[in-house]
């Protein structure tokens, strides 16, 4: 759909706004389009935090679930993380409670926890370390074999991981509500619509959806792969929103979704107005009771030193 007047009038007051309260705009891949096109960068879990702990800004606006903005508040104490709906929780995130973990590690002491990012800054606190889609492989291998590992929340990942690295893992049960909805069935059925077309998997779906798949990638390795492989058509087994970027990037190409129905209904919560909304009134600010704060930035930061 083209842009509306009142958006442009929008874009133009946010742009403004930014630059008077030196803001910089972070927004999650799977962001509404229109949030994609006024943030100053786009990328998966991994990125933005690489960005948060890099940038000068003063203001961080944080487009994405509330544990991304979280992650940006444990990296950037001095600055203020604006979020701008403070109801775009990830429902993954919430599977698993600081009290369900303690509980968990009382049954095997001495374990390490490895946590995914989708995860509360109070769940971080009780982890050894921290991962993203795009480097839980590395965070596992890092870790001395031998070592008993509890991985939470995201099972698939989990089981994914542990496949890839050949390391036993004590597995949380929880998963994405978005991707569990992408089914093997739906990957063959878009196979045969477009046979040439390579698959490309989010590690957060079923093992049998990643069965088929030509690439497990976290986001930011879905748009990697778009721009430096000679394939002109591809097949996306992860949230739909992606496919606004890789067009935009890769305008001769062709990107399917393997399912319309892969919608993270929390990730399109923030809009154009709600972005200047939570400019013109500092909100909603992100805190963290630095006690959290701190014991989180361990695991996030033994994360951010493996690269
Ligand atoms: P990425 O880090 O791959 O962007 O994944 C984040 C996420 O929440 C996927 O559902
Ligand atoms: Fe959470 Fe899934 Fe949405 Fe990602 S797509 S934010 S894991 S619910």
């Amino acid at each position: 759909m083209p842009p509306l007047d009142s958006d442009f009038a929008l874009v133009a007051d946010i742009l403004q706004l930014k630059k008077e309260k030196k803001a910089v705009i972070l927004a999650h891949n799977y962001q509404l389009g229109e949030v994609q096109d006024v943030a100053d960068f786009v990328g998966d879990s991994l990125e933005l935090s690489q960005k948060a702990a890099r940038t000068d800004a003063d203001t961080i606006v944080f487009c994405g679930v509330h544990f991304m903005a979280e992650t940006a508040a444990i990296i950037c104490p001095d600055k203020t993380v604006l979020f701008p709906e403070p109801h775009a929780g990830c429902p993954m995130a919430n599977m698993i409670t600081p009290a369900d973990l303690r509980k968990k590690k009382k049954e095997h002491p001495g374990a390490t926890v490895v946590c995914y990012v989708n995860t509360t800054a109070a769940v971080k606190a009780e982890s050894d370390v921290c991962c993203t889609s795009a480097n839980a492989v590395k965070v596992v291998q890092s870790l001395p074999s031998g070592e008993e590992i509890i991985f939470v929340p995201d099972q698939y990942l989990g089981g994914w991981v542990a496949e890839q690295t050949g390391r036993e893992m004590i597995l949380w049960p929880g998963y994405c509500p978005t991707h569990a909805r992408i089914l093997a069935q739906d990957i063959t059925r878009r196979k045969q619509e477009h046979p040439k077309a390579k698959v490309l998997v989010h590690p957060e779906c079923r093992p049998e959806a990643k069965a088929l798949a030509d690439a497990v990638l976290s986001t930011g390795g879905m748009t990697r792969y778009a721009r430096e492989s000679d394939q002109q058509e591809m097949i996306l087994g992860t949230e739909i929103g992606i496919i606004h970027r890789l067009q935009k990037e890769n305008p001769g190409k062709r990107f399917y979704p393997v399912s319309e129905q892969a919608v993270c209904p929390r990730m399109k919560l923030i809009t154009l107005d709600t972005i200047l909304w939570s400019l013109q009134n500092d909100r909603h600010i992100i805190r963290i009771p630095e006690t959290v704060r701190s014991k989180a930035r361990r695991a996030v930061d033994r994360m951010l030193e493996l690269g």
